[in-house]
């Protein structure tokens, strides 16, 4: 990888104009997921894992109009008896996956089970015939990648992947404002995921009644080494590797998402890690995790560098994600974007005290020269625009309604979903390498266009 790019910032792209600038922060939704569907198209769907985001994800899909819940699998019964009591006796409960997917009454399934099952339960449903919403991380296993993105190819179903910020209009609008040129020439990408209490670190409510009896213990485990039963292993997954994939696939995968939609890219060339278990002592997965990842120059980005990183302590900090170019920087925090711009020195550093070293003589020779070719300015001047400009998406603004509207409106034929299985895999695998060289203390090559570690 070349540091010295083949592309000036000035080719790159146009600087912005004030103009242009303030024009672009009228809000446009460019992916519009309106209209998604009419009450007249009937979708029937079932849940697999009707756990914290499969009721999300669940009634979130149910408010597009048209869509209708069948079936519900899950290992818990405290869960099916939860899905009777929220969706009816008519949707049918059952602790086998295997079962739903049998079913000629679902036409698409969620897949909302800890990330061990995703990849296999995801396969097995477009096989079957099924359009596929399978939540993030797409796999837990960097090589679990290639035999999904083949899966969706050879049975042509619709696969979306569960990073719902990539359906956003907050991420259509940074990245139309990145396009625009509002931040110059990109070098740095900041991102910090901070939190600091229990629930933020997976300390998660586990039931009273939980034992064998209520729940599934062989099923959860899966392909998963066996294990005696164990609640915590059973509703605080995320702390295990043999079931979750730490913070990286947890939460990473998001911004990986959002990143490479923002930008155009397709991913990091190379990653490395550190960090430890340093608050939360009862896990395996690191709490305290940071990542340096190279972004190579493409037709869309110059090569950048970004830094990641999770803290589960953080003392109040709060998260971080910014966008940092040689003209501004443009920061996203929940549903807004705050952009900032800075005048810039495009020529030679200039700075009195600097200058006053020089001998007399040469102060003055310097002067001259700089005002010859300066059109008689004596300092260099500053370029570009100042300023702080804010956007906010409309209050209430829901991006996983958006990305549940495309993808029902993909399966009925309209415009393909873009967080397909290649997309998925595309931000799933740099976070991986993230868990890679973090546990196996290594850089971790990748080919971003191939999908491969190299
Ligand atoms: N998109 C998002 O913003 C977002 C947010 C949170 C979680 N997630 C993802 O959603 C998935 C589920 O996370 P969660 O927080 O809901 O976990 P959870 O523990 O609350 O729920 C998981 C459920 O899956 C069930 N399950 C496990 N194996 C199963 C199997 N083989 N068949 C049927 N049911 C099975 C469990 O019984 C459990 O009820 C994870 O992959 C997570 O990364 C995504």
């Amino acid at each position: 990888m070349t540091d010295s790019p083949k592309t000036s910032r000035r080719d790159f792209f146009r600087t912005a104009s004030a103009g242009a600038l303030v024009s672009t922060l009228a809000p446009s939704i460019l992916r519009s997921a309106e209209a998604a569907t009419s009450p007249n198209d009937r979708i029937q769907i079932a849940t697999i894992g009707l756990g914290m985001m499969g009721l999300n994800d669940t009634n979130t899909a149910l408010m597009v109009p048209g869509v209708e819940l069948v079936a519900v699998a899950d290992c818990y019964d405290g869960r099916l008896q939860r899905t009777r009591e929220l969706f009816g006796d008519d949707v049918h409960t059952t602790r086998d996956c295997w079962e739903i997917l049998d079913r000629d009454d679902v036409d698409a399934v969620i897949i909302a089970t800890p990330d061990h099952w995703h990849q296999k339960l995801a396969i097995a449903a477009l096989e079957k015939g099924k359009a596929v919403y399978v939540e993030k991380p797409m796999v837990q296993k960097i090589e679990q990648g290639a035999a999904l993105v083949a899966a969706e190819k050879e049975t042509g179903k619709v696969l979306q992947v569960g990073s719902q910020p990539v359906s956003s209009v907050v991420t259509e609008k940074a990245r139309e404002l990145y396009r625009s040129g509002a931040i110059g020439k990109l070098n740095m990408v900041t991102i910090l995921i901070s939190r600091n209490d229990a629930l933020g670190a997976w300390e998660w409510p586990m039931a009273t009644d939980a034992s064998t009896e209520t729940i599934d213990w062989e099923r959860f485990l899966g392909d998963a080494p066996k294990r005696p039963f164990d609640p915590q292993r059973f509703f605080r997954w995320r702390k295990y590797w043999d079931y979750g994939t730490g913070v990286a696939g947890d939460m990473y995968v998001h911004r990986f998402t959002t990143l490479h939609r923002i930008i155009d890219s397709k991913g990091p060339v190379k990653g490395m890690a550190t960090g430890g278990v340093r608050f939360w002592l009862d896990r395996e997965v690191p709490d305290l995790h940071l990542g340096l990842f190279e972004y190579p120059e493409t037709d869309s980005h110059p090569a950048f560098t970004l830094q990641l990183g999770a803290n589960f302590a953080d003392g109040g900090h709060g998260p971080v994600f910014q966008l940092i170019g040689d003209e501004g920087q443009m920061s996203l925090s929940g549903n807004k974007i705050t952009l900032s711009r800075t005048a810039k020195v495009d020529e030679e550093g200039f700075g009195k005290s600097l200058l006053r070293t020089f001998a007399k003589a040469e102060q003055e020779a310097w002067i001259e020269a700089q005002k010859a070719k300066s059109g008689g300015r004596e300092a260099p001047q500053t370029t570009g625009l100042s300023g702080t400009i804010e956007y906010e998406a409309p209050k209430g603004y829901d991006s996983h309604l958006d990305h549940f509207r495309i993808f029902f409106r993909a399966m009925l034929g309209g415009e393909p979903v873009l967080e397909n299985a290649a997309y998925g895999f595309r931000a799933a695998a740099p976070a991986l390498i993230a868990n890679l060289a973090y546990r196996e203390n290594r850089i971790v090559d990748w080919d971003p266009e191939a999908m491969k570690l190299t």
